[in-house]
């Protein structure tokens, strides 16, 4: 691999721990910078703060030699080459990203610097924060020769961050000199020239040797809204289909195969289009909120965001009617719940769809029993146990005795359920799933009574009594 470089990562949440790890096991040394000193010393001490695939490898490959934690953001600038910024931009209340904590790390950055450094955005930001940063450190008395501010955005979800990282569909580097383009450009050489591929313990994904992501070079702005676009297009995507399953439901179709004939189209394509209880998580509702706001400051209407989140909200409330109509009343019913998390794969329970309609259960006076595969230490913080509100070890407990079967994220294990025993678990076999993860037709077969997303209802003869009031 290339002569390695020095970079510091400012955070050590999603972004900036991953981004960290990988910058390491691309062959660069690296600090991790986070002024929350309990997480440093955890992460000093071999303790992993995020549920991550391959993480746990990687850290144990790097720390102490490639890889360092500090809480010393100034040792840390003075020591590197290049410095990346990937704290948190939460929402504020008026729905733009609240950029102050960018604003604290630019001006202690400004403070410190010695040498020339490239100054990194790897933050979810809005256009023009480039401008802003680099005006900080302006301000700060450091000389324009002695930095440049560029933008790198991140395109990694979570629970797949490590391979998304290593093996992306594109490298974006937003630079307006050169020199720092240079830099940028030495970073990612590993994955650019696939030399890292070669490697023979290199973290598995779909890009070779011979096949290595191409990098795009734009202006700090461009990079700055491919980042916004991406994510709002995305979220749009998923909004689009779930209006088009809403339609089949009404007209007897399979969302499932119009979603199949829609992506085979190679202009759309096939991923993203899986209807369901609508997105969450830390990054599509915030960025889609701000991009809508950034768009509004410049005078441009985009309308079209506002629908995306319209139906989004909708989606969880025509789930939650469809478990009302299921059931009838939910005072005291008993609810199994598989899914806290935001989707499958991660522990994180931001913005989680599954959290909402788990609220609005226990609102009615529901008895909820839950289970996610990792992310009930994070819910237990937000929705703390109590006399409603059970949390459990594994699927066919939540299921135990219960009136129906809620699936709200989609983990691979919740795909492989064992039919029968889940069967004869629950007390009335009905299950409502929000993911689509089975096919009604076996579901039926089975003996239960199968609602979805966007697919046709399977009614048991036990309950065609009451067949009219299902949706
Ligand atoms: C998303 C983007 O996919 C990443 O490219 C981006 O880097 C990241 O945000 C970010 O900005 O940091 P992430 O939030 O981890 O990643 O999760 P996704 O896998 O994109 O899923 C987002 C939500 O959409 C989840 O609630 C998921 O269940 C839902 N979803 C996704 C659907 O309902 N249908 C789909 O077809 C796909």
């Amino acid at each position: 691999m290339s002569k390695d470089l020095s970079i510091a990562v400012v955070g050590s949440g999603y972004v900036g721990l991953v981004a960290a790890a990988c910058f390491a096991e691309i062959g660069h040394t690296v600090i991790c910078v986070d002024s929350d000193e309990a997480r440093v010393h955890m992460l000093l001490e071999g303790g992993i703060p995020i549920h991550e695939e391959y993480l746990p490898e990687l850290l144990s490959r790097h720390r102490s030699r490639a890889l360092e934690f500090t809480t010393d953001l100034r040792r840390a600038t003075q020591e590197s080459q290049a410095i990346f910024i990937a704290v948190g931009t939460p929402q504020s209340k008026s729905g733009n990203a609240d950029l102050s904590y960018v604003d604290a790390v630019a001006s202690e950055i400004a403070r410190s610097i010695n040498d020339y450094k490239v100054i990194v955005e790897k933050s979810t930001v809005p256009v023009y924060t480039n401008e802003w940063i680099r005006r900080v450190i302006e301000r700060n008395g450091v000389p324009r020769e002695l930095f440049d501010v560029t933008s790198n955005p991140e395109f990694l979800r979570e629970g797949t961050a490590v391979a998304d990282f290593l093996h992306p569909d594109r490298i974006v580097l937003g630079a307006e000199t050169e020199r720092a383009a240079a830099v940028l450009q030495q970073i990612y050489q590993p994955l650019a020239s696939g030399s890292y591929y070669a490697l023979a313990n290199a973290v598995p994904g779909p890009r070779r040797e011979g096949d290595p992501p191409p990098t795009l070079l734009t202006s700090t702005k461009a990079a700055e809204i491919i980042k916004h676009a991406s994510n709002a297009f995305l979220a749009a995507k998923i909004s689009f289909i779930n209006v088009v399953a809403n339609i089949c439901e009404a007209a007897g179709a399979d969302v499932e195969e119009v979603a199949r004939g829609i992506g085979m189209d190679s202009r759309i394509g096939p991923k993203f289009l899986r209807a369901g209880i609508g997105y969450g998580g830390s990054c599509f509702p915030k960025d889609v909120a701000a991009f809508r706001h950034v768009a509004e400051q410049m005078g441009v209407n985009f309308g079209l965001l506002s629908e995306v989140e319209k139906i989004n909200a909708e989606q969880k409330r025509r789930f939650f009617q469809k478990v009302r109509s299921a059931l009838w009343t939910l005072r005291g019913k008993r609810i199994g719940v598989l899914g806290l998390a935001f989707k499958g794969g991660t522990d994180d329970v931001r913005e989680s769809p599954a959290l909402d309609i788990v609220g609005q259960l226990l609102q009615e006076g529901c008895l909820v029993s839950a289970y996610d595969p990792a992310a009930t230490a994070r819910t237990n913080e937000v929705l703390p146990p109590g006399p409603q509100m059970h949390y459990v070890d594994d699927p066919y407990e939540a299921a135990q005795d219960a009136d129906a079967l809620l699936i709200l994220n989609d983990w691979q294990e919740f795909a492989e359920l064992d039919l029968d025993r889940l069967h004869y678990t629950l007390r009335y076999p009905i299950v409502i799933d929000g993911r689509n993860l089975y096919d009604p037709a076996t579901m039926l077969a089975k003996g239960f009574t199968y609602l979805s997303v966007g697919r046709p209802v399977m009614l048991h003869a036990r309950d065609a009594a009451v067949e009219h009031r299902l949706p």
